[in-house]
């Protein structure tokens, strides 16, 4: 059995290096020894910091040259380099925080977990990481596992965009948003496409408090735009059994637009593919999701709940 013992982190001050992993990070001081240089004969202190219980530790090794001063908080480049777990991530953030430490943003929902960046003294990025009950605030027991980040939701969103950016060029579409659930992704794509375009908003009927379609669609409000001659993209939050997505297609068809194309979020795996009777193509397609999984977050919602959520993850009904 064998495991990294140390990892060598250049400091320009031994002490002041101490004082942050120690009084800041919480860090233990594991060994702090006097040395010489074998090559230079120079004193120096060989001096090991540790998270408490871990087996493997920071060597503070103090710059000793013009490179290795340069190299001191850029050891990767700028990228996050050392990643810190903790068993209670809300516990560390808040020690962390109140200690002194600068986070570069707030904590996130990954579907590894909880992340958030920090800094040490000389700019070097840690992610301080924690499993995913261990977060900020009570947790909701309907949230279940996140199905797609917050990163990963920004990544194919804006992919759809350029993908619409070069379809529609010297076009100017209408993006027609469906209320209520295609509300947030509608507010990124339309951010995501460069070029012109309006918007105009549609809404339909829901399943009101239950998590099983009716498969019945009902115009709530209409249009605004006249869609004859236009390019219309209709922008849904997800394609289920498709009727709602049949339904506006054939309705947006017969008033004379030039076009009209599809754009979901997500399609859930067994409406895709003509299973469905007349079942809708959906051109702008964010992600496939599995057939079982009634989800929210992102604009999705389980009786209007949890639309706010910043990511897509399964409900728990009754959990
Ligand atoms: P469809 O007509 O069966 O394709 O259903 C589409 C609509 O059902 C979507 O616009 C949503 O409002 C709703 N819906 C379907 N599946 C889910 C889900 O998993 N979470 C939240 N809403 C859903």
């Amino acid at each position: 059995m064998s495991h990294i013992d140390l990892v060598s982190l250049l400091v320009e001050d031994y002490d002041e290096a101490i004082a942050f992993y120690v009084e800041k990070a919480g860090f233990e001081l594991v060994e702090d020894s006097p040395e010489t240089s074998s090559v230079t004969g120079d004193p120096k202190r060989w001096v090991v910091v540790r998270p408490p219980g871990a087996q493997t530790g920071l060597l503070l090794a103090r710059a000793s040259d013009d490179a290795q001063r340069a190299a001191v908080g850029r050891q990767t480049g700028g990228r996050v380099g050392l990643f810190l777990h903790t068993d209670d991530f809300a516990a560390a953030h808040q020690r962390m925080t109140e200690a002194g430490i600068r986070f570069t943003q707030p904590p996130r929902q990954e579907a590894y977990g909880w992340v958030v960046v920090w800094e040490d003294l000389y700019g070097n990025r840690w992610d301080l990481l924690g499993p995913a009950d261990s977060g900020p605030g009570p947790a909701d027991p309907h949230i279940g596992e996140i199905l797609f980040s917050q990163t990963q939701i920004a990544a194919r969103v804006a992919e759809l965009g350029r993908q619409i950016t070069a379809d529609y060029a010297g076009r100017t579409p209408l993006l027609v948003s469906v209320l209520k659930g295609s509300l947030v992704f509608m507010a990124d794509l339309m951010r995501a496409i460069d070029g012109p375009a309006e918007i105009d908003v549609l809404a339909v009927s829901s399943y009101g408090a239950a998590t099983k379609s009716s498969g019945v669609v009902r115009i709530i409000k209409d249009l605004d735009h006249d869609v004859a001659g236009r390019d219309v993209i209709l922008v849904e939050d997800i394609v289920d059994s498709g009727l709602t997505m049949r339904y506006l297609v054939d309705r947006l068809s017969s008033q004379g637009p030039a076009s009209v194309s599809t754009c979901a979020l997500l399609v859930r795996e067994a409406a895709h593919g003509g299973q469905s009777e007349g079942a809708v193509t959906i051109d702008y397609e964010g992600f496939r999701l599995p057939a079982s999984a009634f989800v929210i977050g992102y604009g999705l919602d389980a009786g209007q709940l949890y639309r706010n959520l910043p990511y897509v993850a399964s409900y728990i009904p009754q959990p």
